[in-house]
């Protein structure tokens, strides 16, 4: 007879200590996390992370991408891995739900379904992903385990060479074993992810449950707009080359363009760096860190140059030099049918409401995405709020997560 899974549930307390115990880790005063990827306070964060599967009598694995997982084996040796998982490390001055709760919700599946002694078809993991957010590469560990990552992607990446190297090092990592995180399309069953929503969308239409249709894809772009460094008293407003209209004047023209032709789309200028950076200096040089996201791969390509064209006209207005330099993309990202089936289904199973959504965010599905299926859900975000220590989701609606993953996972891997 076959096994009714329908009544089981996740333990919401045990799920909670968990949680509250990786968020006291890099915690901020105003109730958020600090941990960059590979910073000090990530590495405690991954540390506790192995500690406490260990603790938890799991298999604990791990990669030359650093990307840590509970693994529990089914009796079928050979059997594929159904993944599930999200990322330990943090936006600078983050909140303590982006990744931290899909990571725990992750671990409390195989909790789960260890006490329950369920017999599954697959092998389940939960996985903490290396480097999710971009302060270094970004989906770092998961374009590793997709087989998608080139050494080029680590010469010139986002969050710059010199601090990717250090990371490196202080994770005990290295450039070369990264590669070898890559794993087989064929020992994969499928990728499930549990996230906060990071929008008012679930908020706004009272509803439990986002299942994700896509996930957008990301440019990103370093601009530097080059002028003359000069006393900014004794040169007259015409004689300057100043850097910083240039940027300033891109970084607004640039939202108008997106407003006027790209509906679906969003542009984002996340830094600006001044060179030689003082009162009394007109800027020689500002690097702009842009960023760009959308939908689809027609409108990132005229996106791109519409953007790049922009740059050049502005930088001409104001009689500068531009360089441009390209540190990487993410495509869009279609989740995969069974996937969502068994997110609804699962939603059906517990009487929770849901809607299909979009997700403006990145996440680590989309570099697994063409190797087997992929599917993520969203709980609500209290005011929209994210990569912000203002970020919460309340409990509840996190431990409703918890028990669709459980429940959707079950149906992928019974
Ligand atoms: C990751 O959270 C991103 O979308 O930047
Ligand atoms: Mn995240
Ligand atoms: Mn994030």
């Amino acid at each position: 007879m076959p096994q009714d899974f329908s009544t089981l549930r996740i333990n919401p307390d045990r799920m909670l200590d968990a949680f509250n115990q990786l968020a006291s880790i890099g915690a901020t005063p105003d109730s958020g996390v600090d941990r960059p990827s590979l910073s000090e306070a990530h590495l405690a964060a991954r540390k506790w992370f192995r500690e406490h599967i260990e603790q938890s009598g799991f298999e604990f694995h791990t990669d030359g991408a650093g990307n840590h997982s509970a693994v529990l084996p089914c009796d079928d040796s050979s059997a594929p891995t159904l993944i599930l998982g999200s990322h330990l490390d943090s936006v600078p001055n983050g909140g303590r739900f982006d990744g931290a709760l899909g990571v725990m919700a992750a671990l409390e599946v195989l909790k789960t379904v260890r006490e329950n002694r369920i017999k599954l078809k697959v092998q389940l993991e939960a996985m903490d992903f290396t480097d999710e957010e971009g302060t270094l590469v970004g989906l770092l560990g998961s374009a590793a385990l997709a087989g998608h990552l080139r050494q080029e992607d680590l010469q010139n990446p986002r969050g710059g060479r010199d601090r990717l190297l250090e990371g490196i090092k202080r994770a005990g990592l290295s450039e070369s074993g990264m590669l070898s995180a890559a794993r087989k399309k064929d020992s994969l069953a499928g990728y499930l992810e549990l996230h906060i929503e990071q929008g008012k969308r679930l908020e706004s239409a009272k509803k439990d449950i986002g299942i994700v249709t896509a996930i957008v894809g990301i440019w990103s772009y370093r601009l530097s707009f080059i002028g003359k460094a000069d006393h900014a008293g004794t040169t007259t407003m015409e004689d300057r080359r100043d850097a910083s209209l240039g940027a300033s004047s891109f970084t607004l023209e640039a939202r108008e363009l997106v407003l006027r032709e790209f509906p679906n789309s969003v542009v984002n200028v996340g830094k600006m760096e001044f060179a030689p950076g003082a009162f009394n200096i007109v800027p020689e040089r500002v690097d702009v860190s842009l960023e760009f996201r959308s939908p689809n791969d027609e409108e990132f390509n005229q996106l791109n140059s519409a953007l790049l064209d922009l740059a050049r006209e502005e930088a001409e207005r104001f009689g500068l030099e531009l360089k441009t330099e390209f540190l990487g993309k993410h495509s869009p990202s279609l989740m995969s049918e069974i996937a969502r089936t068994a997110f609804a289904e699962a939603c059906n199973t517990l009487q929770l409401s849901r809607i299909d959504l979009s997700s403006g965010a990145g996440h680590d599905g989309q570099s697994l995405a063409d190797l087997c299926p992929v599917g993520m859900i969203f709980v609500p975000s209290v005011d929209g709020a994210s990569h912000s220590p203002r970020e919460f989701t309340k409990w509840q609606d996190c431990v409703n997560g918890a028990n669709v993953l459980l429940q959707a996972a079950l149906r992928l891997a019974g």
